[in-house]
């Protein structure tokens, strides 16, 4: 059984803690579903002051909701439309400190006021994107963002 461990130290010394159970988590797994599942949990239950976290997976055409953690979530979301659709047309990662300063933000849940997305791209292909909301203003940082992006890279990494 997966028993997760209290995070401890500096933000990048209790990043690495998490990124090695993301790892074992997804070890010998390829599944998607599984795998985007535990990932959801693991961040969820680890990181402070988030209200949402999980995956939007591409179905060809648009953006629709994967296995998450927080309250019921909008299903679809078209390619460039709300943060998550930006970080999917743009490849790149959106680090929004004011949902409320974001032309288009999609509100979900109502509590969230800052929000990092993380596009999913193995090699072109696009998978989807990975979202965490927080009810904190500008709740996520520089190390937020590229430990969240490495976690984001050891989710596709299992994928077959
Ligand atoms: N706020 C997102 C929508 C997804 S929810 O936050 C879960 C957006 O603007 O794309």
């Amino acid at each position: 059984m997966f028993e997760s461990q209290q995070l401890t130290g500096t933000q990048a010394e209790q990043y690495e803690q998490l990124l090695q159970q993301a790892s074992a988590l997804v070890h010998g797994e390829n599944d998607k579903i599984a795998n985007a599942a535990n990932l959801s949990a693991l961040v969820f239950h680890s990181l402070p002051d988030l209200n949402w976290v999980g995956f939007y997976f591409y179905d060809g055409n648009e953006l629709v909701v994967g296995p998450f953690q927080g309250l019921p979530a909008c299903v679809r979301i078209a390619l460039g439309r709300g943060v998550c659709g930006t970080a999917a047309v743009t490849k790149q990662t959106q680090r929004i400190a004011d949902v409320d300063a974001f032309p288009g933000h999609i509100p979900c849940d109502s509590a969230s006021r800052s929000e990092l997305v993380v596009p999913l791209y193995k090699g072109e292909q696009l998978v989807g994107v990975f979202d965490l909301d927080s009810p904190r203003l500008d709740r996520f940082n520089e190390v937020d963002q590229k430990n969240l992006e490495a976690l984001a890279d050891i989710f596709l990494g299992a994928l077959k």
